[in-house]
């Protein structure tokens, strides 16, 4: 039997996913004079970056002299715990000033300061006022901006409505990838010198997420399956406010600018449990440590009536909360019938975001594997344990360039050959084809809506916000078990606009990821940021030192430590300058600021 017709395109660049990351990374590869091809699941527009609404965390100092790349950069490897890549944060901190001016450049309308400068607002764990910010919406500020600049850029076309499911090789290399059209599933296939993943994060595996249907971690999978590295998967963040009543709503995020902007979050008995927390930040806590407080404050039977705790804004007063909150007051209005201009809402944590991702080198986003690179949340090593909020906009901004960047040179100096090998295609669409096979027969057939739903559990209940060795075990027999289930899903109707199809695929790709998540989670036996281990409640100097990368090795995954770089004097003497930074809270055999030698390194990065 030979491959299915299908439809070839070819470009020199192919960039999965339209957030702002690939859309970034597709201005640049355009502008580097690579034609370019974006592909979306969904439409133009539309993508889940749409769900940073706070703003672009960015050094600026347009309010508070003091701040800087230097003390973004610190807190940042703070609030990551320091198992951050330090070179990609030194890099970000330094490089998201002049993506947010680039942003205004392309007409990224900014709140402003009374002097007319972009305002910029608190947010959890920074040191300044330091969120570039349009009210609650700044990530569709983002993506009309850099939507209209794509569409404008010659040499960049979108796809839109496309799922692809597996990257092609030719020997070592990635020449491009395949898949289907959604609407009509038509098989694609899109050859290209270069390509670069930027498909976004990964919720959809667990009950309670921010994320839109679209984060089943597509790329991270594809990316395993092509042999590269997955780096800290078991850091999964926690937003600590996503609504959590009425049921329909649950999981949609809160923004953190209601906080910044002064929300205070309270319990059952109308106590400030975050005075207890963490005195010195208080609501303005680390993400990781709100979710926990929250989540403590439940147990302990301290929770809101739907099980979350109050955030209260209303002191603010109508008119501020309408001006700088719109969103939420709208969200809250239509789907909970709240007034937040008078009522506290209720919240609890929400999954929002996914620090571990594909491993890239700091540089060029580059893969491990030859072709293949990565940019934005679906690669890992910038935030560490824990992201900051803010952190993420800037994050696709700066990254998005570089893979773009770095994968149009590679594309004009080694990817000229870009044959596919037509068994890879074959075998790819006979996978796909399969759930709709009816010669199998229909006695011991899985929906795979019902996977989809048991791989929820499994992940809320037994990988969520706390874990032990006992429940991340339950977790990956269930996987296990629904690895080998998924084998027989099989769903009716055809390929045409059939989303039982398309789950098919997502269930695939949600298995292989939320089994990294579980694997590396066992590995790192320490509370780090996200990662909260019932069994081992403090940090680990010698886990510490190492990120954990999981890999394929046939059929098996495998975890593996592997150590850090060290950081360099200067970078490590930029540490004190964060407002939080704490030497008592430094890990255990960590090299302080005052035992480096004196800096002679550059202080900025080339
Ligand atoms: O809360 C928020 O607005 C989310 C921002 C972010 O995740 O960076």
């Amino acid at each position: 039997m030979s491959a299915e017709s299908y439809i070839t395109h070819e470009c020199d660049v192919l960039v999965i996913g339209a957030g702002g990351s690939g859309m970034r990374a597709a201005i640049a590869a355009a502008e580097a004079g690579c034609s370019t091809i974006v592909i979306t699941k969904s439409l133009l527009g539309k993508a889940h970056t749409v769900m940073a609404e706070g703003g672009i965390a960015a050094g600026l100092g347009n309010l508070d002299d003091a701040d800087g790349w230097e003390v973004h950069f610190a807190d940042t490897m703070l609030g990551g715990q320091l198992v951050n890549n330090w070179r990609m944060v030194e890099l970000y901190a330094h490089e998201v000033i002049d993506r947010v001016y680039e942003l205004e450049r392309w007409g990224g309308l900014f709140d402003r300061t009374d002097d007319g400068l972009i305002m910029q607002r608190p947010f959890g764990a920074h040191s300044y006022r330091r969120l570039a910010h349009v009210g609650d919406r700044t990530g569709l500020e983002l993506i009309r901006t850099c939507q209209d600049k794509l569409v404008h850029t010659a040499g960049a076309e979108c796809l839109m409505e496309y799922t692809l499911t597996r990257l092609l090789k030719n020997g070592d290399r990635v020449v491009g990838a395949m898949g289907y059209n959604r609407n009509d599933g038509k098989f694609v296939v899109i050859k290209a010198g270069a390509t670069i993943l930027a498909s976004g994060g990964w919720g959809r595996m667990y009950r309670y997420t921010s994320n839109s249907w679209e984060g089943t971690g597509d790329g991270a999978a594809m990316a395993y399956d092509a042999g590269a590295d997955l780096l800290d998967m078991e850091f999964v963040q926690f937003h600590p406010t996503g609504m959590i009543w009425p049921p329909g709503a649950r999981g949609i995020l809160v923004t953190e600018a209601v906080r910044g902007d002064g929300g205070m979050l309270f319990n059952s008995e109308h106590r400030r449990f975050m005075l207890d927390y963490d005195p010195v930040k208080k609501d303005l806590s680390s993400r990781d440590v709100v979710a926990r407080s929250i989540y403590k404050e439940v147990q302990a039977g301290r929770g809101s009536p739907h099980g979350g705790a109050f955030l209260d804004i209303t002191h603010r007063g109508a008119d501020y909360i309408l001006r700088k909150l719109p969103s939420m007051y709208e969200q809250f209005h239509a789907l909970a019938s709240v007034d937040i201009t008078k009522e506290p809402m209720e919240v609890g944590p929400t999954i929002h975001y996914t620090m571990g991702g594909i491993r890239v080198d700091p540089e060029t986003s580059a893969t491990t594997v030859p072709g293949l690179y990565a940019a934005g949340e679906s690669a890992g090593g910038l935030h560490g344990a824990n992201r900051l909020g803010g952190n993420s906009l800037g994050d696709i901004l700066v990254f998005g360039r570089r893979a773009g960047v770095a994968a149009a040179e590679f594309a004009r100096t080694e990817g000229q050959q870009r044959d596919v090998d037509e068994r890879d295609v074959e075998a790819e669409q006979t996978a796909l084809l399969d759930p709709l096979d009816s010669s199998h027969g229909w006695t011991d057939r899985e929906n795979p809506y019902h996977l989809h739903e048991a791989l929820q559990a499994a992940m809320q209940d037994d990988a969520g916000i706390g874990r032990s060795d006992a429940s991340l075990q339950r977790a990956l027999s269930a996987i296990l078990e629904l690895r080998g289930r998924s084998k027989r899903m099989r769903v009716v109707g055809r390929r045409v606009l059939n989303p039982g199809w398309h789950t098919c695929r997502d269930v695939t790709f949600m298995l292989t990821v939320s089994e990294a998540i579980v694997r590396s989670a066992l590995h790192r036996q320490e509370s780090r940021g996200s990662q909260w281990r019932f069994d081992f409640l403090e940090q680990d100097a010698r886990q510490g030192q190492v990120n954990y990368v999981t890999r394929r090795d046939g059929d098996s995954m495998t975890v593996e430590a592997v150590p850090l770089s060290q950081m360099p004097a200067n970078l490590v003497q930029l540490l004190p300058r964060s407002r939080f930074y704490d030497p008592a809270k430094l890990p255990k055999g960590y090299l302080r600021p005052e035992e480096m030698p004196p800096a002679t390194a550059k202080e900025a990065p080339g």
